[in-house]
């Protein structure tokens, strides 16, 4: 499926720290970067505009094999749907939470599989997401599962929130993010779980430099 082309895939829930990480790995080593979780924010963003209801999963599917999404190229990660950027709009809680319920369906996922393999280019990937390991790149050669504790997890995403100026409390936070983890951990298909092989990394006490450092070490050993 990869053409021998070197992957390096990080799992795990919201706000582990899967992007940051993810980023500065693809950078340090030249390869290309899938933020697979974009995708599926870009999907809900596009099935809200249209107008569609969530338990229209044909009109989803329909969404997602139609919709011109690209990635620009650029340092800071930008999304354009249909020519019109999203970044904004898909880094927000609410987006994350209907993401996260469209996420859970076995038909859209699959619309969505062929979009994500894409990425895969010399002279690498790193794919960041919940079924990287397990589902899309089950042969890549580096797996890492990326944790961190609920509660680091959600005063980090209160602190990225708030240095973008969005308003949210820490408690509304962390309940949203448990509730996120257990549906994206219980659902039927591709749960969030650790991939055969994978490497478990939980980065509480850790700081994101020593983090990167820990799975760029996977490459040498
Ligand atoms: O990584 P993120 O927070 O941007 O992802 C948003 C939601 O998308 C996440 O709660 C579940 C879903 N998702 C998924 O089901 N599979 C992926 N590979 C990536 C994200």
């Amino acid at each position: 499926m990869s053409n021998n082309i070197p992957i390096m895939t990080l799992d795990g829930p919201a706000g582990a720290g899967k992007g940051t990480v993810s980023r500065a790995i693809a950078k340090t080593l030249g390869w290309q970067y899938l933020d697979s979780g974009a995708i599926y924010r870009s999907l809900a963003i596009a099935v809200q505009d249209a107008g569609v209801l969530l338990d229209d999963i044909g009109g989803i599917v329909d969404i997602a094999n139609k919709m011109d999404l690209r990635f620009g190229s650029g340092e800071a990660p930008s999304v354009f749907l249909y020519g019109q950027s999203i970044t904004d709009r898909i880094t927000s809680e609410t987006c994350g939470h209907i993401t996260s319920k469209i996420a859970a369906n076995g038909l859209v996922r699959q619309a969505l599989l062929q979009k994500q393999r894409e990425f895969c280019r010399f002279p690498g990937l790193v794919a960041d997401g919940r079924d990287m390991g397990t589902v899309v790149f089950p042969e890549a050669k580096y797996k890492v599962y990326l944790t961190a504790s609920a509660e680091e997890r959600a005063k980090r995403r209160f602190k990225q929130l708030k240095e973008k100026g969005i308003d949210v409390s820490l408690m509304g936070l962390a309940k949203e993010i448990e509730e996120r983890d257990r549906r994206d951990m219980e659902r039927s298909v591709a749960p969030l779980k650790m991939a055969d092989g994978a490497v478990l990394v939980d980065s509480s006490d850790m700081r994101i430099d020593e983090v990167i450092d820990r799975c760029l070490g996977l490459l040498a050993a």
